[in-house]
Formats: C-alpha cells, structure tokens, sequence
C-alpha cells in the first residue's frame, strides 16, 4: 500500500496488457507464435499457432528479426537451431517436464547400458522425439540419428528401420512403444527386466506426467455412460489408452480429427485442458477426472508476454535463447534429417 493506493492498482489489466501488446508489435520487428496448450488470453495474442512442427517450421520461415515463443523450452530451442540468425526470446524459459528427464549425460548411460547388454554403438539407430534439449538432439545428430514429432514418428521410425539397426527412442517411452505397437514390432523399455536384444524399439524410460492421467478405466467410465462415444488420444498417453481409443494423433490431428465430427457427436479426449476447452465446448469431455493443465506450459502469462516485447523495445532482450555452434550444428542436422524425409 502506498499512501492510500494498492500496489496493483500501477498495474495493466487483461484489456489494457493486450491493447499495449498490440502496440508494441506494431512497432517492433516482431513476430508471436504459440502452443495449442497455452492459456487463451496468449494464444489470442499470436500470430501462428500450431503442434510443435507446424510452429518450428512457420518460426524458421519467418522474415521478422525476433521472435517470441509462448511454449515449452525445447520448442523456442528448435526455431534457434533451425534459423540461427533469428533471436528468439521466450516470456518464460518453462521446460517441458519430459524433455528435462533426459539430459546429454544420461543418454550417454543409455546408451552404455545398450552396449553392455551386447548391441555395438555402431548398430544402434537413435531417434529423439521434439520434446528433447539441444544437448540430447545434437548427441543423436552425432550418432547418424534423427528428431521426430508426433504428428511423423511413425514415418521417421519407418525410414530409419531401413538402416537395418535397432532404434534407440528417447525420451518418450509412451511413442516409443505406440508407434512400435501399430507397426507390429517389438519393444522394451531400458531397466524393465527384459533384453533389448530381443527388442526392434528400445524406449528410454521418459514420458509425460500430464498424458499419464488418463486411463483406461476412464475409457470404461464413458464407453458405459454414453454408447457411442468417440475417444481421442495424443500419443504420449499410455499403451493401453492408445489401444482402446478410437483415433490417435497429434495437436493438430486430434483438432482436424475433432472438426470433422458432426457437433453432436460425443467425444473424450485425452490432451492438455486448454487446448481441449478451446476447442469445443459441446459434447466434449475430458478423459480424466483431473484437469490435465500442463503446469509448465500454463507459466506463460499475457504479463509476461508484454514484458518480453518491452525488453526488445527496451533492448534488454530477456530470456533470449542462445545455443553454443558446436550443439547447434550437430542438433540441426538431426532436426534436418527429419525435414529432408
Ligand atoms: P504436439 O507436437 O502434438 O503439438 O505435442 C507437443 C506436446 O508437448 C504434447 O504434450
Ligand atoms: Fe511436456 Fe507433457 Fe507439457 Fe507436452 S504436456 S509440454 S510433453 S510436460
């Protein structure tokens, strides 16, 4: 309180943040890009919006000088190692929950675990998913491997079979053996007791504490309750939720897939709480009885936002992503190979 007046009283209101949000990006050489799963009041501010590819590939294409990322880490990461030139700038460093379980060192590990159980390094193809630092791209990059998203892994995982070699997949054990379950091959998770030998997919063992909500007893729930519901899964969910569903996608495919249901088809969808709500409000259900918010994606604030334009005007430039060459070099050519299939 000063003399009288509440501190927050100095402060912008929704509103007035996105009128001054406008301004700045009519002044600036700027361009805002966001994730389906941010907060609405950011998502509206964006310029593009889409999965994690579609976004890395617009951001890259982009002629403005800077960029703002509203996402998770690893996405604002793969623009800057995409378009090295472009300074990208994130109104929150959030990093996604997944990407953090795996770092350089650790796939180092995995990989000496593989090494030990009896497969050379030379016959190992790995491939990361998009949810993974610079560091574990440029490490996949080195080892002849490549990056893949969800809306592609299974055409990346087709591709790189015909090397002939076992695939290491990390960090997402949940794709991983989805994607090996719906081509009929056979998979393992590292430390889950059984020999990767005998296994085409070899999982690291990461996935997403958001996508893990869902069950197959919510599956059950509104099978029961509503005959004839659709359900709909990303593809970071469990294995049995993914048998059970009726379609599997991506971001962007579950919301093409979504479109297309006439308005009274009931659907149950299991992904992130926001993009969800965004989408349909009627006769729509999410697959938990739990919000499914990502905690890291829901950091990012309209408040934020029009900090991070203010620092460019200001040129303070906060949390500007920066890559060191050596790691961005190796990464790009594991992001590229996926570009080139
Ligand atoms: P998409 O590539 O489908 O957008 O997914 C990103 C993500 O983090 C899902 O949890
Ligand atoms: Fe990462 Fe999961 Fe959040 Fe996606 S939903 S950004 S995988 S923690």
């Amino acid at each position: 309180m000063i003399d009288g007046l509440d501190v927050k009283d100095f402060k912008l209101d929704k509103n007035e943040l996105k009128i001054e949000i406008e301004k700045l990006k009519n002044e600036l050489d700027v361009s805002i890009v966001a994730h389906y799963y941010q907060k609405d009041e950011v998502f509206d501010m964006a310029d593009f919006k889409g999965d994690s590819l579609e976004l890395a590939r617009w951001a890259a294409k982009d002629e403005k000088e800077f960029l703002i990322f509203c996402g998770v880490g690893f996405m604002g990461q793969s623009v800057k190692i995409l378009s090295p030139k472009k300074r990208v700038l994130m109104p929150k460093i959030a990093c996604c929950a997944m990407a953090r379980m795996i770092d350089g060192e650790y796939y180092d590990t995995n990989v000496a675990i593989l090494e030990k159980a009896g497969i050379k390094k030379e016959d190992i193809m790995p491939i990361t998913y998009i949810n993974s630092s610079a560091d574990v791209k440029a490490k996949v990059g080195q080892m002849g491997g490549m990056v893949c998203t969800s809306s592609n892994a299974k055409m990346i995982i087709t591709k790189a079979r015909e090397s002939g070699k076992k695939i290491l997949f990390v960090p997402d054990r949940c794709l991983g053996q989805n994607i090996a379950k719906g081509m009929g091959l056979q998979s393992c998770v590292i430390g889950d007791g059984s020999d990767p030998k005998d296994s085409d997919i070899i999982c690291y063992n990461g996935f997403c504490s958001v996508h893990q909500l869902f069950d197959t007893d919510d599956i059950a729930f509104y099978r029961e309750k509503f005959p004839g519901i659709l359900i709909v899964a990303h593809p970071e969910c469990k294995v049995e939720v993914c048998d059970q569903a009726d379609f599997v996608g991506s971001t962007s495919q579950i919301i093409k897939f979504i479109k297309e249901q006439p308005l009274e088809q009931k659907i149950a969808v299991a992904t992130e709480f926001n993009m969800v709500n965004r989408l349909r409000k009627e006769n729509t259900y999410i697959l938990s009885s739990s919000k499914p918010e990502c905690p890291t994606m829901n950091e990012t604030t309209l408040e934020d936002l029009y900090n991070t334009l203010l620092s460019i005007k200001e040129k303070r430039f906060d949390n500007e992503i920066t890559i060191s060459e050596d790691v961005r070099k190796w990464s790009y050519i594991a992001l590229n190979r996926m570009f080139e299939i």
